[in-house]
């Protein structure tokens, strides 16, 4: 979602904002917005749009002001379009916010205010905090007190960031839900602020994971925070691990090209010769355990119904997976011979961090499997798993997915190998297919072709179906998330064999099928499925080893001697078609509308 950035220091605010920024901008991308701040001046800046527009209304705007400190934001909007009047940092009489989150009491705090005589002009909820700030500061004339104040009155998650005139020397922040880290500068004198590590790695000498609750004021004389009891510094990795794209036309596609190397890095001193190893839990894990509810959101969302087939294929273990946000709200019969297991590429996504928290509170052992070290996940599980993809920068997921089901994968294996519930023999196969999956993410340059070639003919109809069975329907599903996404063509994913019971009816030559057809599993039975919809006039492009006299396309994968191999394959096609989809009708693909990376708010 959203991204915050604060600084104070002799350097120029103006510009470590920005750089600041612009490694937060694939979170948030509706506007951006500065508020800078010295002794005699207080300055702000924005701009609707990407963060190109910001820095462009800033350079030429002459201004060559030294500021002592300030404050950045980067929007995907929750309340109140997209305009430069929504766009943050939000302005009371004489003070400046910025916030990640959402503050839900929003509408009863403004009545309040507005009977107070305030007037607001945006109709975000981040408004409400500056006013109220200065509701307190104008009684109590002071502005750590008035801060206190305010944050105890806010509902909701947030991180803020704010400054004010009357306290022209300080930076006061508070973290409840949404991420924040504090950092002291290379520099004396120097603090920093950002709603993640990006914009700090190389710039800080040390920084705090702010915990929830967790609030203070920073000066050039330091940081004090509310409650030390709560602080603890750490460090950063002392260079940055800068995302390039390096010669491919967008991050995506890098991070499709990408996926063959880094499942290798997921798999090292995981994969062993005869077995499977994690470092990061032993066997006692599972001990005492009956079941596995798997929890998470979108494409982590689809790598978590893939595992599902696996754990109980493979581990014979029972297990479930949840929407992260309905989970939460279902009040959920939750057991203690239960392992709670949540995917996230961020380790951010609000809803899978308090699905997380809810099942640590009812005493599950919990783990995330997810790829950002030192995010909130990470913190709160019992056990982390980093799938070491490296930064994804795409808003469409891509290389974070297939290493999640790697290891996932992995896990299902390493259960069954505690359980001794796998023949030696079937063991074998799997760590032998799991040795061929870099192979098999491969882009081939012909299979590369043909998507891009396709891809025209795919502009137009009422919708896309793709459809497949067992771990192939939660491909389906990813299938169709990724055209969504990056294409805005309707699509939906669907369990094949479930098509006459109903979305058969919309079956005509617009309609387009993409039909995933491995050789390794249910293959006859897909087919009929597919044959049903042929028979209907949808029109079919067919993904698969063996060739199919019915499929209007075909996109031939390789033949592979299991279906886990195949699956992989599949993937990448489904990520390259909705990619050169998505090119050909002009779209921005690594951000598309309306979306944002990391989704902080529920
Ligand atoms: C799709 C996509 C989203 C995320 C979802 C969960 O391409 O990126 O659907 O998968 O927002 O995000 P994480 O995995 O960060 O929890």
């Amino acid at each position: 979602m959203c991204g915050i950035v604060g600084y104070i220091g002799k350097q120029k605010t103006v510009n470590i904002l920005l750089d600041g920024l612009k490694e937060l901008e694939y979170r948030g991308y509706d506007s951006a917005g500065v508020a800078l701040l010295n002794q005699n001046k207080i300055s702000v800046y924005k701009a609707l749009g990407k963060l190109n527009n910001l820095e462009e209304k800033i350079n030429t705007s002459n201004d060559n002001e030294s500021y002592d400190l300030g404050i950045g934001h980067t929007r995907w909007a929750t309340h109140g379009k997209p305009t430069e009047l929504n766009a943050h940092p939000h302005l009371g009489e004489y003070s400046y916010v910025v916030h990640n989150g959402i503050i839900e009491n929003y509408k009863e705090l403004k009545d309040e205010l507005i009977s107070h005589g305030h007037k607001f002009v945006s109709q975000t909820d981040t408004e409400v905090i500056v006013h109220l700030f200065e509701y307190y500061q104008n009684s109590l004339n002071s502005c750590q007190e008035a801060f206190e104040k305010t944050v105890e009155r806010l509902e909701g998650a947030y991180s803020i960031l704010l400054i004010s005139k009357a306290c022209p020397e300080n930076i006061f922040f508070f973290k409840h839900g949404s991420p924040l880290i504090v950092a002291h500068g290379m520099n004396e004198g120097e603090v920093l602020f950002a709603s993640s590590d990006a914009p700090l790695i190389g710039l800080c000498k040390d920084v705090v994971y702010l915990e929830d609750e967790c609030g203070g004021v920073a000066s050039k004389e330091g940081i004090v925070f509310f409650d030390e009891s709560q602080v603890q510094w750490g460090s950063l990795p002392s260079s940055k691990q800068f995302a390039q794209k390096e010669g491919y036309r967008f991050f995506m596609e890098k991070e499709i090209y990408e996926q063959s190397n880094v499942v290798s890095d997921t798999m090292l001193g995981r994969l062993q010769d005869q077995s499977i190893t994690f470092d990061e839990f032993d066997a006692s894990l599972i001990q005492g355990i009956n079941e596995i509810k798997i929890c998470a959101c979108g494409t982590s969302y689809h790598a978590g119904i893939t595992a599902s087939y696996l754990f109980e294929r493979l581990a014979k273990v029972k297990c479930s997976v949840e929407i992260a946000s309905e989970f939460r709200y279902k009040e959920p019969l939750l057991t203690k011979d239960t392992l709670f297991i949540v995917i996230s590429q961020s380790g951010e996504t609000a809803d899978t961090l308090e699905a997380l928290k809810m099942a640590k509170k009812n005493g599950l052992k919990s783990i995330v499997v997810c790829n950002v070290d030192n995010s909130s996940m990470t913190r709160v599980a019992d056990h982390s798993v980093l799938t070491r993809a490296g930064i994804e920068k795409g808003v469409a997921s891509t290389k974070a997915f297939s290493t999640q089901v790697v290891v996932l994968w992995m896990m299902a294996l390493y259960f069954a190998q505690q359980k001794k519930v796998l023949s030696q023999e079937a063991m074998h196969t799997e760590l032998h297919a799991l040795r061929e999956v870099p192979s098999s993410l491969l882009v081939l340059d012909k299979v590369h072709e043909k998507t891009r070639r396709l891809s025209k003919r795919y502009l137009h109809g009422h919708g896309f179906f793709f459809i497949g069975r067992d771990v192939f329907f939660p491909l389906a599903l990813e299938g169709a998330l990724k055209l969504k996404e990056i294409s805005y063509l309707h699509a939906e994913g669907y369990p094949a064999g479930e098509m006459k019971h109903g979305p058969i009816a919309l079956a005509d030559p617009e309609l387009f099928t993409i039909a995933l057809m491995p050789q390794h599993l249910l293959y006859d039975k897909i087919k009929s499925n597919v044959e049903e919809l042929s028979a209907r006039d949808s029109t079919i492009c067919a993904i698969s080893p063996l060739s199919f006299d019915l499929a209007d396309d075909f996109i031939q994968t390789n033949v592979k001697d299991h279906y886990m191999l195949e699956f992989f394959e599949m993937l990448v096609v489904l990520q390259l078609l909705s990619m050169e989809i998505s090119v050909r009708l002009g779209n921005d693909v690594d951000m598309p509308r309306n979306l944002a990376k990391s989704v902080t708010v529920e």
